[in-house]
């Protein structure tokens, strides 16, 4: 039996949209009739044992799906030091296949296309594994995900997430790589010019106050004389 394995590299854990997201792509390959398994990174950096344990799980799976934010336009340490800890055992990895799906707050997947991509690519051709697609999702806070709610509890919001994922398990489960693809959790219509002006807005006052709160002086120009 196909065995799916996924690792949630979120430093948030549970409550976190690379949980959701991941949660939702393997309930479908579970349905599909693949054996699973969910593994939290951040858990399993807690002690050698657990790391020894997480290396088992990557030589027993023959699909390594990554969900994993973007940190910094790049990999969160802990994913990194996941990476180097596969790397450095590199046992039998040839045959598997790796997806990795990261999301970010930015809506423009860009960000997470522009580098990040390349370096999980790049981690993928190192030890072996068969790149199996990439999946940048823009605008993750949208899904919700640090208050623990599921893609299904979150209704419309996750429509055009929920159909790329379904497209990937169908790929996964037929043996069949995925492209490179993006993806905006954002619906359409916030996109457009009145809608942006009103998003800009609604967030410098939304920094503005936070500052404000916390005793920051946001209009402050030290430096301009
Ligand atoms: C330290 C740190 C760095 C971040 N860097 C970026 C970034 O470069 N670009 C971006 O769009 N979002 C960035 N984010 C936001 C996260 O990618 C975003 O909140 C994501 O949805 C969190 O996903 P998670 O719930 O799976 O952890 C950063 C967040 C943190 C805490």
């Amino acid at each position: 039996m196909t065995h799916a394995l996924l690792l949630v590299g979120s430093p948030r854990g549970k409550k976190s949209t690379s949980t959701s997201v991941g949660s939702y792509l393997l309930n479908i390959l579970d349905k599909k009739g693949l054996e699973t398994d969910t593994l939290w990174i951040t858990r399993q950096l807690a002690d050698d044992e657990k790391l020894s344990q997480m290396l088992n799980a990557v030589d027993h799976a023959d699909i390594i799906i990554l969900t994993a934010p973007l940190y910094d336009d790049c990999q969160p340490y802990i994913v990194i030091r996941t990476m180097e800890a596969i790397a450095a055992q590199r046992k039998n990895l040839g045959y598997k296949r790796f997806i990795p799906i990261i999301n970010c707050a930015f809506q423009e997947p860009e960000h997470i296309t522009a580098v990040a991509i390349s370096i999980y690519h790049k981690f993928a051709t190192t030890v072996g594994f068969k790149w199996a697609g990439s999946l940048a999702i823009g605008g993750g806070e949208m899904l919700q995900g640090k208050s623990g709610k599921t893609l299904d509890e979150i209704g419309k919001m996750a429509r055009k997430v929920k159909k790329v994922l379904e497209r990937i398990a169908d790929a996964l489960a037929a043996d069949n790589s995925f492209p490179d693809e993006s993806v905006r959790a954002v619906p359409d219509f916030l996109y457009k010019p009145f809608m942006k002006k009103v998003l800009a807005w609604m967030n410098k006052y939304d920094w503005k106050s936070r500052a404000k709160k916390n005793g920051g002086v946001v209009d402050a120009r030290p430096y301009s004389q």
